[in-house]
C-alpha cells in the first residue's frame, strides 16, 4: 500500500491520508514521532502502520538512559529535505540506511514502515516552508536486543543565504589514508552514525580558522568530503565527486544532481580528487539535503572561481523535486 498512499493525489505527488489527521504546527519547535520499530519481513499490523508511530510532545522523554544511542552514538540516521511536504529522495536515504545498518550489524530497518513514518512526518510539516526530518534508528536499550527509533521533523529555520552568497573552506586532515575501507572496514567508512561530534568538532575548527565550513583530505591528499555534505567540482563541462569507496557516505543530493546534470549533457565522473583539484576547478559546492547546493568561495583563503548561474540552475532544479 505505500506507494499508492505515497502518490494518492497526482497533483501533489505525496499528498496523503495522514495529512487530514495529524494537526500542523507551523512553530519551529520539532515536531517528534516515537516509531515502534518492527523488523525487515514483519506483517503490517492490522491497523496500519501508522498505528506503530505515536507522535509525542517536543519535550517528553521517549529514549532511556541506558539505550545506545545515548551512551555510545551505537546507532545510524539519515537526515532528509522536505519540500511542500514531500520528503525528498527518499529511496536513496533508505538505501543509505539499510546500508548503514547492515555496515553496524543492526537488525535490517523495515522500510515499508519507516516510509510511512516518514510520510506521516512529512504531513505535520507546513507546505510553504523548507523542512526537514531526521531518522534515527538506534541499536536500542543495553541487553534489550531491540532497536529504538525515532523521527524529529522541524521548519528549516533558515534563509538559506548559503546558496548565493557561498562559503568559504578550509581543507582539514581526516586522519587516514583513501584506502581506509580495504584495510579499516571496522572504523566503519560509508555509515552514516550516529557518533557526529568528530563531524561538529571539525566545524568549530573550520569556525576557529574563520571558515564557514571545512573539506576533508585524506592523509594521502585526496579530497573526500565535508563534515555533513558531499563535494562536487565542476572542470568544463564535467561534473566531478570523489568516489564513495574512500571512507566518505555516497551523498543522496550528489545523486540528484548527477541524475540532473545528465539531463543537461553535461558528463560526470565519480573518481580520486587531487587535494590541487579544489583550487583550479571552475566552480566548487558543498552538496546536501536541506542546504542543497552551496557555491565555495574560497579554499584556504584563497578565491576560487564562483559559477554563479550553475549554483542557481542546480538549487532551483533540486527544489523543483517533489520525490
Ligand atoms: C559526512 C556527510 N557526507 C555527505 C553528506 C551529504 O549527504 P546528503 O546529500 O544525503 O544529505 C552528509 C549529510 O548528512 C554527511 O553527513
Amino acid at each position: 500500500m505505500g506507494r499508492d498512499l505515497w502518490c494518492r493525489n497526482p497533483s501533489r505527488a505525496c499528498e496523503s491520508l495522514a495529512r487530514s489527521r495529524v494537526e500542523i504546527v507551523p512553530a519551529s519547535d520539532p515536531i517528534v514521532f516515537l516509531v515502534d520499530v518492527a523488523p525487515a519481513g514483519a506483517t503490517e499490523p492490522a491497523a496500519g502502520w501508522e498505528s506503530t508511530v505515536r507522535r509525542v510532545r517536543a519535550d517528553e522523554p521517549i529514549v532511556l538512559g541506558t539505550d545506545l544511542s545515548a551512551t555510545r552514538g551505537d546507532g545510524v540516521f539519515e537526515t532528509l529535505g522536505v519540500l511542500e511536504g514531500c520528503p525528498q529522495a527518499v529511496d536513496a536515504h533508505f538505501w543509505r540506511l539499510a546500508n548503514s545498518a547492515e555496515l553496524l550489524e543492526l537488525p535490517a530497518p523495515n522500510l515499508e514502515q519507516w516510509r510511512v513514518a516518514m510520510r506521516v512526518a512529512g504531513d505535520a510539516l507546513p507546505t510553504d516552508r523548507q523542512g526537514g526530518i531526521k531518522l534515527v534508528l538506534s541499536r536500542g536499550v543495553e541487553g534489550a536486543g531491540r532497536s529504538t527509533g525515532w523521527l524529529i521533523a522541524t521548519v528549516a529555520d533558515d534563509d538559506f543565504a548559503n546558496r548565493t552568497e557561498g562559503w568559504k573552506v578550509v581543507t582539514l586532515d581526516r586522519g587516514y589514508r583513501h584506502d581506509l575501507s580495504e584495510h579499516a572496514p571496522w572504523l566503519l567508512p560509508g555509515a552514516k552514525t550516529l557518533s557526529y561530534a568528530v563531524n561538529m568538532a571539525t566545524l568549530r575548527e573550520a569556525a576557529r580558522r574563520g571558515a564557514d565550513n571545512a573539506i576533508y583530505l585524506s592523509s594521502d591528499g585526496f579530497v573526500m568530503e565535508a563534515p555533513q555534505s558531499s563535494v562536487l567540482l565542476r572542470r568544463g563541462d564535467t561534473l566531478i565527486t570523489p568516489k564513495t569507496d574512500i571512507g566518505i557516505l555516497p551523498g543522496t543530493t550528489q545523486l540528484s544532481v548527477f541524475a540532473i546534470a545528465a539531463q543537461w549533457g553535461l558528463a560526470t565522473e565519480d573518481r580520486l580528487v587531487e587535494a590541487s583539484e579544489l583550487l583550479d576547478s571552475d566552480g566548487l559546492w558543498l552538496l546536501s539535503s536541506v542546504k542543497l547546493a552551496t557555491p565555495i568561495t574560497q579554499v584556504d583563503g584563497k578565491s576560487i572561481t564562483v559559477d554563479r548561474e550553475l549554483s542557481d540552475k542546480l538549487n532551483a532544479a533540486l527544489l523543483a523535486r517533489r520525490e
